[in-house]
């Protein structure tokens, strides 16, 4: 009998710290979800996720903005593609944050059908002081959505989303917004920075902000937001491997072991660090190649380039050890997963690069065996890879122009007029447009799901960075 209490005991305790852990796991204190021009409250997405009609809400901060309803939406895009919020003056979105910080933002795009002609849309869109792009067209009869994914630092308590059409003959819109908060172990302050002639650590990372130009999932499937704990969207890497002779696929099907310090699943879900792409010698030789990636990117940005590895095609710990080339520059020798996951197999690790993007137009990753690689073993892994643009020194992710100017400029072409004629007889074209001035705060309160967390270990000896004593 008292075994048994103690037994129960045990258990309850067990079970006590197995949820308060899981309680104390990330949850975004900001979380706001909305579907712009929406009429109706609440519409969910194809990821079950519930987004907010922005005509029940404070957030929308300028009253002149229009909302358009497809008349004929695709039923193959997600409902929250067939509203949008039309400007044709600069308008805002407020949002009040709990939690100053990094924030994820993220900005979704696609015409809609109807009389309305997206040709003349063409526009900025800045973030607190950030320029988020310069001038986005809608090219002719393009049929897709665009999703612009952002981490914005805000240090005020109130994140504004500004939206400027780029002439007065032209208009700006969007059909949905996110903004997360980010989980503190999302971006660190420190990363490698390798160049032809350098490989060496830099601070500062945090004060800037970050676009993924790159989300990948090497050797696997495309996984949707429903399946990633921030909601992100990876695309399988084919296109970007440049050739797949010598490497092949893998598949796991077992637990991936996060662990406390490492990797956590906000850092990449469990559907990225399950698949990858390996090379293995077959027999004694170890094979004299690498497997690329290249990525097109834009001279004069640098880019955050995160490489996600997870040891779930060794046979056994230790084994394992390769060579990572950045633009074909040595960027860590011989890496060994064991010993920077404790020596545990399937167990996630990523390595945060800083890279210029150069006159090539062209990004270059590499994994290939080192002169470590043992025979008759996996001599090269990799699992995931995101590659973000850091705003360059404006503050701007596209162009020279800062978020300042693009107002300024505006005022001083258009004034400040209320009623521009050329908006007003806009306004008359469309005949199917709704004007929302309503305004009541409502909140929302969006169902937070989770994947199980892992119970963590602790004193692991590595962070979330590669240390330079390695290279
Ligand atoms: C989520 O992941 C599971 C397991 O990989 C997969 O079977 C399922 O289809 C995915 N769901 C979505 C909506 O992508
Ligand atoms: C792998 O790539 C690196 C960097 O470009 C290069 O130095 C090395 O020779 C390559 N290895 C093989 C076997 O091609
Ligand atoms: C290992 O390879 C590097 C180049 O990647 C070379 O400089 C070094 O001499 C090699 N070490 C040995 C022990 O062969
Ligand atoms: C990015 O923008 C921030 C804020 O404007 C600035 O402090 C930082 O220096 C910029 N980053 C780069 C690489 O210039």
């Amino acid at each position: 009998m008292a075994t048994l209490s103690s037994t129960l005991t045990l258990y309850f305790s067990f079970a006590l710290l197995y949820f308060s852990l899981v309680s104390a796991s990330f949850s975004p204190l900001d979380h706001y979800l909305i579907n712009c021009g929406s009429p109706v409250r609440t519409t969910v997405d194809f990821d079950h996720r519930r987004f907010i009609g922005d005509a029940a809400t404070t957030f929308l901060a300028s009253t002149e903005a229009i909302s358009l309803t497809d008349a004929n939406p695709s039923p193959r895009s997600s409902p929250i593609y067939h509203t949008a919020r039309v400007f044709t003056r600069p308008s805002k979105y407020k949002f009040v944050l709990k939690n100053p910080g990094a924030h994820l933002v993220r900005l979704h795009f696609r015409r809609l059908s109807g009389s309305l002609d997206f040709s003349n849309a063409k526009f900025h869109v800045l973030a607190n002081g950030f320029v988020l792009f310069n001038s986005l067209s809608m090219e002719m009869g393009q049929d897709f959505e665009i999703v612009k994914d952002y981490v914005i630092r805000v240090d005020s308590d109130i994140l504004v989303i500004t939206f400027v059409p780029t002439e007065k003959s032209k208009f700006a819109f969007v059909n949905a917004i996110e903004v997360i908060s980010a989980p503190t172990d999302l971006i660190a302050d420190v990363a490698q920075y390798v160049n032809f002639e350098k490989n060496e650590q830099i601070h500062g990372l945090l004060k800037n902000g970050f676009e993924t130009m790159y989300r990948v999932n090497v050797g696997g499937w495309k996984v949707t937001p429903f399946n990633d704990s921030l909601w992100r969207t990876w695309i399988p890497d084919d296109e970007y491997l440049k050739s797949n002779d010598g490497s092949s696929k893998v598949y796991f099907s077992g637990r991936i072991n996060y662990q406390d310090g490492g990797a956590s699943r906000e850092v990449g879900p469990d559907n990225v660090y399950n698949s990858a792409r390996v090379i293995r010698s077959s027999g004694n030789s170890i094979p004299e190649l690498n497997m690329t990636w290249t990525f097109p990117v834009t001279e004069g940005y640098k880019y955050l380039v995160r490489m996600h590895f997870c040891d779930i095609a060794s046979v056994a710990r230790g084994m394992l050890f390769f060579n990572v080339y950045v633009n074909n520059n040595l960027a860590y020798e011989n890496l060994d997963l064991t010993s920077v996951t404790n020596g545990l197999l399937a167990s996630p690790f990523y390595a945060d690069f800083v890279v210029d993007g150069d006159s090539s137009g062209v990004l270059a990753l590499s994994v290939g065996p080192s002169n470590t690689s043992l025979p008759c073993a996996v001599d090269a892994i990799l699992n995931g890879v995101e590659i973000m643009k850091i705003n360059n020194s404006v503050g701007s992710f596209d162009g020279e122009i800062c978020a300042h100017a693009i107002l300024k400029s505006w005022k001083m072409e258009n004034g400040n007029v209320l009623y521009p004629t050329l908006a007003a007889s806009f306004l008359l074209l469309i005949a199917f447009v709704i004007i929302h001035q309503r305004r009541t705060g409502v909140t929302d309160s969006v169902a937070w799901w989770r994947l199980p967390t892992e119970i963590p270990e602790v004193n692991l000896k590595y962070g979330n960075q590669l240390s330079s004593n390695k290279l």
